[in-house]
């Protein structure tokens, strides 16, 4: 048997979220969103005892890419190999989503070869449309929109820092982006209280806080970030210009420069609280070096569980 059952708990088999997307984490309710965290801590700890776990021995996940990525790319890629399944990577030369042939074409065509897709593109609706023709799971790595394979590092990491979620004071301070819709929903459906202080005109998009209300709790919204900083026990911030959004970076530079999650701002936080940043990061920029260098960085730790949620994942809606 490849489970060590008295190490961490029994993994469900068949698995209840088989057969099913994550485009937003919408789609998970509260016990589903604890249970793939609860994976990935098991999966976690197999790993880290060198105790070989191989469910998807046999299995092929597509992943589409039509941005650019270190952690998406290597964390799936290495999590499917790890769980003894085959990961095929498609860049923009193989695979232009909505160019070279529909979405939906796109979908049912690598459906018929492929057990799961993960797709990081740009228009979310392109993905809806792939995920609705494709009948295998479908990922979302990232859209304009959302990305909620980060959020559930995210959480993942406060969980292992502080033991929970629930109740837990949780600032994002920048732009309300992909990073913040993601985090908003994965709050929602944990219990955790997020506020998000924003530039003005760059707020979360309002269907996504309307969502989140209905998940469960919307965000908090504000343009200070010293009231969204003041006792939380997680600082969190993301880059100011997104992939797409190159154009705009000098702007935003302007803009965004009161936003800078620096020492000043994580010394408004909880005493024992922490940084952390999705990665890519620019230093000088949203965080000072001072910061995501510093004794409060869990930044790499949360890069690691990209690894470790995905293959909960994974293992979850492929089980
Ligand atoms: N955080 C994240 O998704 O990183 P990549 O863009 O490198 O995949
Ligand atoms: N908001 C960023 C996240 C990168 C992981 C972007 O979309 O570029």
């Amino acid at each position: 048997m490849e489970f060590i059952s008295d190490l961490q708990g029994t993994p469900p088999s068949p698995s209840p979220l088989s057969g099913r997307d994550c485009l937003t984490l919408a789609e998970f309710d509260p016990a589903e969103i604890a249970l793939i965290l609860d994976e990935a801590l098991r999966i976690k700890t197999l790993q880290r005892s060198r105790i070989p776990y191989r469910p998807l021995r046999g299995r092929t996940l597509a992943m589409v890419f039509q941005k650019p990525s270190n952690r998406t790319r290597v964390s799936f890629e290495v999590g499917m190999y790890q769980l003894g399944g085959h990961a095929l990577h498609l860049s923009p030369e193989e695979i232009q989503i909505g160019k070279r042939e529909t979405p939906s074409d796109t979908g049912r065509v690598l459906a018929r070869y492929i057990d799961a897709i993960m797709v990081r593109t740009f228009d979310h609706g392109d993905l809806e449309e792939l995920a609705g023709a494709a009948d295998v799971p479908v990922i979302n790595g990232l859209s304009d929109a959302h990305h909620p394979c980060q959020a559930l590092a995210d959480l993942l990491t406060v969980r292992e820092e502080f033991g929970g979620l629930e109740g837990e004071k949780i600032a994002y301070v920048g732009d309300g982006n992909n990073v913040a819709h993601s985090l908003a929903i994965a709050c929602a459906l944990t219990g955790a209280g997020l506020t998000i202080a924003h530039p003005e005109g760059h707020g979360p998009d309002e269907e996504v806080v309307r969502l989140a209300g209905k998940l469960g709790a919307a965000p908090r919204l504000t343009e200070d970030p010293s009231e969204a900083a003041n006792g939380a026990r997680v600082i969190y911030t993301d880059v100011w210009a997104s992939m797409g959004q190159e154009a705009e970076a000098a702007e935003r530079k302007e803009k965004f420069a009161p936003y800078q999650v620096d020492e000043e701002l994580m010394g408004l936080a909880a005493e024992d609280a922490i940084f952390l940043h999705c990665l890519p990061a620019h230093r000088g920029e949203e965080v000072t070096a001072g910061v995501i260098d510093g004794p409060r960085s869990r930044v790499f730790d949360q890069a690691e569980n990209r690894l470790h949620a995905q293959k909960a994942l994974l293992y979850l809606l492929l089980g």
